[in-house]
């Protein structure tokens, strides 16, 4: 959109933004959603300046352009806040082994999963992986992500690292460095790899990521390892993650909480200890339903976390592994029919609450005024076929920042 040009977006039959201000929307503000029916959205130099019904439209002059929005609904640009887009190869062939009964854990376990990745992307090189990841920054444009972050953790060493987190920040992405994803082959265990990839990786990696992030579990990383790791990613700057609960407890939610991390994700096998100690934390719950799904694991207590007052965000997990979907629009189907979450507190959970977790809640995450023109038109009666619609292909334009791309 040219600069200081203003764009119309008219006659939409419903407008659904989070209700509030802030972030993040806990409790029962999780579930409040401002809804204008008949609506129009005003948008001048990629920011909205004005939404509200047709019939209180202003006259406006001549110099603006209109967007049609009858028969369609306006959500905010969706926000993928756990993605892993940075990867050569494809892992189809374990997809299938897995879909015949060999699990995850064992496959990863053989020196297969992450690490068959971790060849695949270390042989793609830098030209590969940022072509990689602008494809994959357009699969999810076309589900509706405007805002998205995207973890390194495929390359496992310096240059593979670098190359992955520059490729997610030119693309448009919020890099992490996932530097304690997977111990590589060539060193001979966990604590010599961290060893090397905090005096080697993290000085320059911090100056790109936004992010450190690690995969605390059996088989990866032990908690007296990831407190290293993220302590030594604090110092240098970066914001917390941490991939924690997926397949056992082993400390994530108390390391997490003990670090002022900004969430912890997955959660799939998290107990009501769990729920109970991120209810007044200032540490997200980032829930990952496609994982599950993908991997036919339980799903993560996402009711409870709720109902206990803690902050929650859904996000894809987007990865070749364990969930080979950049779908929001996917995950809040599976939240509303297998999370026990309500349409709106989905719409929350993907757009402000996830915006949180990325610390962008002030620019994206709402269609209100003063928020980036990030804004998602659905082809759609009602807002809620975003999760009512399952796998549907309801992603009819989106517009960054004031920028519509028509997608059918
Ligand atoms: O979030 N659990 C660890 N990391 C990814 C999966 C990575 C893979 O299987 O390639 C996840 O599920
Ligand atoms: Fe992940």
């Amino acid at each position: 959109m040219t600069a200081g040009r203003r764009l119309l977006v008219r006659d939409l039959a419903q407008l659904a933004t989070p209700a509030g201000a802030g972030a993040p929307l806990r409790g029962p503000s999780l579930g409040k959603v401002d809804l204008v029916k008949d609506a129009y959205v005003l948008i001048e130099a990629g920011r909205i300046t004005a939404v509200g019904r047709m019939r209180d439209l202003p006259a406006l002059g001549d110099d603006v352009q209109e967007l049609d929005g009858r028969g369609l609904c306006a959500v905010p640009g969706l926000v993928d806040c756990h993605t892993h887009p940075a990867f050569g190869g494809d892992r189809v062939e374990e997809f299938s082994v897995r879909a015949a009964g060999a699990s995850y854990e064992e496959l990863h376990a053989a020196g297969g999963g992450i690490l068959s990745t971790v060849r695949a992307t270390r042989e793609a090189g830098e030209e590969g992986i940022a072509r990689a990841v602008e494809r994959h920054r357009g699969w999810m444009l076309r589900q509706g992500t405007t805002t998205w972050e995207g973890k390194s953790g495929y390359g496992l060493d310096r240059e593979t690292e670098l190359a992955s987190l520059r490729a997610v920040a030119a693309a448009g992405g919020a890099p992490t460095w996932l530097g304690a994803h997977a111990v590589p082959p060539e060193f001979e265990d966990a604590d010599a790899y961290l060893d090397f990839a905090l005096a080697e990786v993290l000085p320059e990696a911090a100056r790109i990521a936004e992010a450190a992030d690690v995969f605390l579990e059996r088989g990866a990383f032990d908690a007296g390892q990831a407190r290293h790791y993220l302590t030594a990613c604090r110092d240098a700057g970066l914001a917390l993650r941490l991939h924690g609960d997926q397949f056992t407890e082993a400390g994530a939610i108390p390391l997490a909480l003990e670090l002022g991390a900004r969430s912890v994700d997955h959660l799939e096998a998290t107990g009501s200890d769990g729920a109970r100690a991120l209810a007044a934390a200032d540490v997200t719950a980032v829930l990952l339903p496609a994982s599950a799904l993908f991997l036919n694991r339980p799903m993560p207590p996402a009711r409870a976390l709720v109902d206990a007052g803690a902050a929650i965000a859904l996000a894809t997990d987007f990865n070749p592994g364990s969930a080979f979907c950049e779908s929001l629009p996917l995950v809040c189907g599976l939240a509303a029919t297998q999370l026990g979450l309500a349409p709106a507190e989905a719409l929350a959970a993907c757009t402000v609450n996830a915006a949180h977790v990325l610390g962008r809640a002030e620019e994206v995450g709402r269609t209100a005024p003063g928020y980036a023109a990030d804004i998602v038109l659905l082809d759609a009666p009602d807002w809620r076929y975003l999760a009512y619609h399952l796998g549907g292909d309801l992603v009819h334009t989106v517009l960054v920042r004031g920028d519509p791309t028509r997608l059918r």
